[in-house]
This record gives C-alpha cells, structure tokens and sequence, in this order.
C-alpha cells in the first residue's frame, strides 16, 4: 500500500487564513474519527501544536488555531480510510476553502510515507510532535501513576528500547527534530507536561 500523494502543492493561496470554525472542526473529527485512542492522539498533538505557537512562535490567537486545527485533524482519515490517509482529509479541507499551510502541515507529517518535505515551522512541528507524542503517550500507560513524576530520562530510556512502543519509528523522531533544528531532549521536556493536561 503506498501513501505517496505524488504532488507538492496544497489547497489554493486565494484562501490563505481560512479555517474551520471550532465547531465545524469538532463536527468534522467526530464524525470521521470513531476510535477513542487515535481520538486521544489527535487531541494531543493538537494541544501540542497550539502550545508550541503561543509559547515558541509568539503567535496570536488565530494562529494558534490553525497549528492547533493542523493537529487536530491531522489523522481525521486513518480511522475509516487507512489506505487514503491523508489524501482524503487534504482533499476535504480543500474543498472548505482552508489555509493552504494548514494542509500543506498536514500533508507532510510523514515524509517517508507521503513525499512531501516539511517545510514551514508548522510543517516541521507537526512531524516531530507526532511519533514523539505518541511513544511518551504509551509510556504512561504503563507507569502506575501515568504522567505524574514522568521525567526526560525515563523517556530516552524507552526510546533506547526498541522493543517499546515498537511502531513508533525512532529514525522518524531523529529525522524530525534534525529537520526542526531542535534537540530531542527540549522537545521531550515540552511535551511532557503539556501532554499530561491531555490525558
Ligand atoms: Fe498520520
Ligand atoms: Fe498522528
């Protein structure tokens, strides 16, 4: 099954801003998204997403949404389509008229599988959030007390070990923070207590 979307160029620069409402969002990821844990996950990269914007990039409110709305649907088709993630979910913002970034972060937030490079800070932050989020996630379902006392070095630990999480691709975690120019250790250190507030 190949995910290739064998283009480059996203939505249409006419509609640059353009979002969905927060309610029409919602409406969006609830009727598309039935499974409770990759509801999870999208909650939580796009909490991750909106976090990064106010605190890193200084961004107003609008911005903030549309980092935020990037995560929040970033997977809005591997629920019920696995084979057109995430062709149909780009294709469905495109045709709502939505910021071409805000599908151009999405449509990159898998390079290997893909092929598209990411390219703006959005593009870059959805990448590394995404894998990175999700391992810590498994992390703390196996701790007794969850998120709570959760530290940096406990995550590197289950990063070493490759039989953990074996699905999270540790190459795509390195290759996203390279891309990102930020150190794995500062990105885990951000998404541990800002993903516990999500959980
Ligand atoms: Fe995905
Ligand atoms: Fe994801």
């Amino acid at each position: 099954m190949s995910l290739q979307l064998d283009r480059s160029a996203f939505g249409n620069a006419a509609h640059k801003g353009n979002t969905l409402t927060r309610e029409e969002a919602t409406a969006l990821f609830e009727e598309w998204v039935l499974n409770p844990r990759l509801q999870l996950h999208m909650k939580q990269v796009a909490n991750l997403m909106k976090a990064w914007a106010a605190e890193k990039e200084n961004l107003g409110e609008h911005d903030q949404w549309r980092w935020e709305m990037a995560g929040l649907l970033h997977d809005a088709d591997w629920d019920q389509w696995p084979e057109q993630h995430c062709k149909k979910i780009i294709e469905e913002l495109e045709s709502r008229n939505v910021d071409p970034e805000i599908i151009r972060a999405i449509a990159s937030h898998g390079p290997a599988h893909f092929g598209v490079e990411p390219e703006t800070n959005m593009d870059k932050m959805l990448y590394a959030f995404d894998e990175l989020s999700g391992l810590i996630h498994a992390y703390s379902l196996m701790r007794p007390n969850g998120y709570e006392g959760m530290d940096l070095k406990g995550v590197k630990k289950r990063l070493k070990e490759k039989s953990f999480a074996a699905n999270v691709s540790r190459e795509d975690i390195e290759d996203a923070c390279r891309r990102a120019n930020i150190l794995q250790d500062e990105l885990i250190s951000f998404i541990i207590p800002r993903q516990a507030q999500v959980a």
